[in-house]
């Protein structure tokens, strides 16, 4: 046993949190050894307990045992760069359409035919070539000082550039995945060149040069910086539920606003997963992608994270409710990734650091 975790070549922390998984799974070994022992093997960049509930229930139904590997998207998929058709991992689950369709242009995705991811998430979040699958969503927004903005005042990306903001707009670099998919967002529904002049006139009422995280921008509203940031909400939402009181109460002081609800939508993203091409355990792969889009899976993957779950017989958390409906984007995420190289070229003509 011990040799296989080797060959995945885990950290020492990662083993004891498969050795524990193992454990309670010792039950579910068939009787004529470990050697018949079913698995599936993980690459996943998200870093959550529940996440590791649910492999553990999806054990105990299925008897297949879950190996996971965590790290940085970047790092994984470098991971998947060097391990080529030896790559012990059978699925890979990250964020943002972005990253899964650079997974895919390296040639690391198969296909997966299936019904139930078919009925389960809707197609404007699959690719189109059905390589990857959306779990969970999250909504890009505009987050606001409560004590110097009136929400009144707000209406749409595109208006951000407007002189009313000059010198009160946060968001973080360009080079940030997050943002290369709104930019590319933006290239599917108004096209290039506004797009372009978009980049142009948010650079033009930057509060400061772009830094830090999505966190960074909220603290930094708060602060007194800038007025207002471009972030995801469930930063907000984590912010909210934090242990940290400093966090919770920059959260406090902030509201969502969901952009361009008259015109184009907010921009939605996704994480989400992909079957492996080198995949040794295709059938066992297929049934957990299957397992987390079903709504009990849904409900507690999105919901830990204050993300919103892609299926849609699920209920978002109450924080999220509470936030209120929005109309989305209608695009399909396929093109984010379509979108990505023409968005950092604007990005760089647009001197967005
Ligand atoms: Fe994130």
């Amino acid at each position: 046993m011990n040799k296989k975790y080797a060959a995945l070549g885990l950290s020492a922390a990662m083993t004891t949190s498969l050795l524990a998984a193992c454990a309670s799974t010792e039950d579910a070994t068939p009787e004529n050894g470990s050697d018949s022992t079913e698995v599936v093997n993980v690459y996943s960049s998200r870093h959550y307990d529940v996440d590791q509930e649910l492999y553990k229930q999806f054990e105990e139904e299925t008897g297949i045992q879950v190996n996971v590997v965590e790290g940085k998207s970047d790092e994984l998929l470098e991971r998947l760069n060097t391990e080529g058709d030896n790559t012990e991992a059978d699925l890979f689950i990250t964020s943002d359409a972005g990253n899964l369709y650079q997974a895919k242009e390296a040639g690391h995705l198969q296909a997966v035919d299936s019904d139930v991811l078919a009925s389960n998430i809707p197609e404007k979040y699959r690719d189109v070539d059905n390589e990857w699958f959306g779990l969970t969503k999250r909504a890009r927004v505009i987050v606001y000082s409560k004590d110097r903005v009136n929400p009144e005042d707000l209406s749409t990306y595109e208006a951000l550039t407007e002189d009313q903001w000059n010198g009160k707009v946060l968001v973080r670099p360009s080079e940030n995945m997050y943002n290369i998919s709104l930019l590319a967002s933006f290239i599917e529904v108004n096209g290039a060149e506004e797009a372009k002049e978009w980049a142009k006139g948010l650079v033009n009422n930057m509060a400061r040069d772009p830094k830090g995280n999505d966190r960074d921008q909220a603290k930094a509203v708060v602060a007194g910086e800038g007025d207002v940031a471009i972030m995801n909400t469930y930063y907000l939402g984590l912010m909210l539920n934090s242990e940290d009181s400093e966090e919770k109460k920059v959260a406090e002081q902030l509201g969502v606003f969901f952009p361009n609800q008259e015109t184009t939508g907010t921009h939605v993203n996704i994480s989400g997963i992909a079957m492996t091409k080198a995949s040794k355990h295709t059938d066992n792969a297929k049934k957990l992608m299957e397992f987390m889009s079903n709504p009990s899976a849904q409900e507690k993957f999105a919901g830990v994270n204050y993300e919103y779950p892609v299926n849609e017989a699920v209920e978002p958390n109450e924080l999220l409710q509470s936030w209120g409906e929005f109309k989305e984007q209608d695009i399909n995420l396929s093109t984010l990734g379509e979108n990505q190289q023409e968005a950092i070229r604007i990005f760089n003509e647009a001197g967005w650091k």
